[in-house]
């Protein structure tokens, strides 16, 4: 049966640690903060008021709720003081040699059925359980921030911890109003082992410079629905706790992908810690604060000299190709636009023998979109006989996976006028566009573009020629990442979701994502990010491949990742 526990301690109250206190104090539990200094508790004090504060001033919490939060705390710099809580959570930097003092420490003050746990986002529990005489009772209780907010709680065991024991913790967590996911002691567990290295590639793609802070974080916002961008995400955890997490992963995967950007190194030693310092990628209005000021950076478009060039006037479009993708298009543009729809069949037959009343529509396109769902050397067929039939229009590959220089090297007579496309819906009228710039795409084409994404309503974004584009570069090895993780059996399906849902707020699981996009594009674009990066950790999930291949395609063929008919 489960024990019940009503009185806890938490060692160290940064960010993570004040509002671990908050969410036990707010659930009735008496709790014993606990800082080595007056200054470091006056922080965690200070912290809890603002956090509480904002409750009172939303009408969440009464003056008076508050009052009760703040009395159910005593706030000490004694250890000894938490001799008689049921549990422990320790919640100080990532530093092994840091927290084992501190287990060391509660082991000796703390009652023998007290249990300890850490609140570590990546290093090893085992290791830190070893350095106390109870392995069995030590866990990991690993919260999301906000604490107060994020629903999940990952709860850690290792081969020496007493089943009742994560039984306990669990059911503490479901008494928080949490969801308590158990797994095993594994560098990041679950959310972190999948949101981090989506959290670094953003960093990589941004210290690139092929994409700007601000599009990048718009691309996965509105494109994907995510609560926050993965920098403006950094900064609300800490740049220095991110490095740290990066660092503890890749010294234990060795996986190229998880080494930290270098730039993340280079901002934590400038001080830019992200919110709690009041900059990090964004400015903050001040240390602590979440309202984002502007600068220089919030204007940029990667370089882009796109608004000086003469923007080309566009009226009719022609969108080429037979598939959803094709139809998608058609109809978004024919909200604001004449579209003609052409199938891939009869634009390949104009290569051999052009049809003269065909030729004549397309003529009269100012934008041709190519939606051909085929492989490079089809797709470059077409862009020749574009160059020919349409010689004044800006044409663009729909294509996820080809490069926008390769079409452009077909049509040969003015590449300069070739650009990528991908319209992402983001909600019933509002539209995410990426505009891809090949090698020889021209500021006047990126113009024409942008005028165009301004008539459909949507929100552009200029990005360079890579495979996946900015958004699915981003989100698809992070699905590949899932599909592995589940494959390995360190989670199900179900608790991936989960996690990622609870812990990170993301509207839909990378399982149900998969899914959704169509196991049959995940794999195309990570193929593809494979071929071009030749980074090993972004090989395939080999269980993609094998669904792939056995028709599992997802929610258009019914079954995708999940065996049952997905939703
Ligand atoms: N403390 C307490 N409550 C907070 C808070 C904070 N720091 N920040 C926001 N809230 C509350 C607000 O009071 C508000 O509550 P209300 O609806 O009852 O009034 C609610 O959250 C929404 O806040 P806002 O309206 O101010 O702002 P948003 O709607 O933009 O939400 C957010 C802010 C909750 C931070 C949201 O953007 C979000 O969910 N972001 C994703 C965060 C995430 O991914 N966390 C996981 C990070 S990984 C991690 O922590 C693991 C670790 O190991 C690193």
């Amino acid at each position: 049966m489960a024990r019940t526990i009503d009185q806890v301690g938490v060692v160290g109250l940064g960010q993570m640690g004040a509002g671990i206190v908050e969410v036990f104090a707010r659930s009735g539990l008496v709790v014993v903060g606990i800082e080595p200094t007056e200054d470091a508790l006056e922080r965690g004090r200070a912290h809890l008021q603002r956090s509480t504060d904002r409750g009172v001033k939303r009408g969440r919490l009464s003056a008076g709720e508050q009052q009760t939060i703040f009395d159910r705390i005593t706030f000490t710099t004694s250890p000894a003081d938490a001799k008689d809580c049921g549990l422990v959570v320790e919640a100080v930097p990532e530093l092994m040699e840091l927290k084992q003092a501190i287990f060391r420490d509660l082991d000796e003050v703390c009652q023998p059925t007290t249990i300890l746990a850490t609140n570590t986002s990546s290093l090893s529990i085992t290791e830190i359980a070893g350095s106390t005489g109870r392995p069995d009772r030590v866990v990991g209780m690993h919260f999301f921030n906000p604490a107060p907010v994020m629903k999940l709680v990952e709860v850690i065991r290792t081969v020496l911890t007493d089943a009742a024991v994560v039984q306990d913790v669990v059911a503490l967590a479901r008494r928080l109003g949490k969801t308590g996911v158990s797994v095993t002691d594994r560098a990041g567990f679950v959310a972190n082992a999948l949101l981090f290295g989506y959290l670094n590639r953003a960093v990589m793609l941004y210290e690139s410079g092929r994409a700007s802070r601000d599009d990048i974080d718009a691309a996965m916002q509105l494109g994907c629905g995510l609560p926050m961008g993965p920098l403006a995400l950094l900064d609300l955890i800490g740049l220095d706790t991110s490095h740290e997490i990066l660092e503890t992963m890749y010294s234990q995967s060795r996986d190229r992908l998880h080494a930290p950007a270098p730039i993340l190194k280079q901002m934590v030693t400038a001080g830019r810690l992200g919110r709690k310092s009041g900059r990090g990628f964004y400015p903050y209005a001040s240390p602590g604060s979440p309202a984002v000021v502007e600068d220089a950076e919030s204007t940029a478009t990667s370089g882009e000299a796109a608004s000086e060039s003469a923007a080309g006037a566009v009226n009719r479009v022609a969108v080429v190709g037979s598939g959803w993708r094709a139809d998608e298009l058609g109809a978004t543009f024919a909200d604001a636009y004449h579209v003609r729809l052409i199938s891939e069949h009869d634009a390949a037959m104009w290569v051999r023998d052009p049809l003269p009343a065909a030729l004549e529509e397309l003529r009269t396109c100012d934008l041709v979109i190519d939606a051909g769902d085929d492989d490079l050397a089809a797709a470059q067929a077409r862009f020749e006989t574009y160059d020919l039939v349409a010689p004044g229009a800006v044409v663009a590959t729909a294509s996820l996976t080809h490069s926008v220089t390769a079409c452009a090297a077909a049509a040969s007579r003015r590449p300069d006028h070739v650009v990528g496309l991908q319209v992402h819906p983001v909600g019933r009228d509002q539209r995410l566009v990426e505009i891809v710039r090949g090698v020889e795409t021209s500021d006047a084409t990126v113009a024409t573009v942008r005028a165009v994404v301004d008539r459909l309503g949507g929100r552009a974004l200029v990005c360079s020629d890579r495979a996946g584009r900015v958004l699915h570069a981003l989100l698809v090895p992070y699905l590949n990442d899932a599909v592995k993780m589940v494959d390995t059996g360190y989670a199900t399906a179900d608790d991936v979701d989960a996690a990622m849902k609870l812990g990170c707020g993301y509207p839909r699981g990378p399982i149900e994502q998969a899914d959704d996009i169509g196991l049959d594009t995940v794999l195309a674009v990570q193929r593809a990010l494979y071929l071009e990066s030749g980074e090993p950790g972004l090989a395939p999930a080999p269980r993609l491949e094998q669904l792939v291949a056995a028709g599992r395609l997802g929610r258009r063929s019914g079954r995708g990742v999940r065996g049952h008919s997905a939703r």
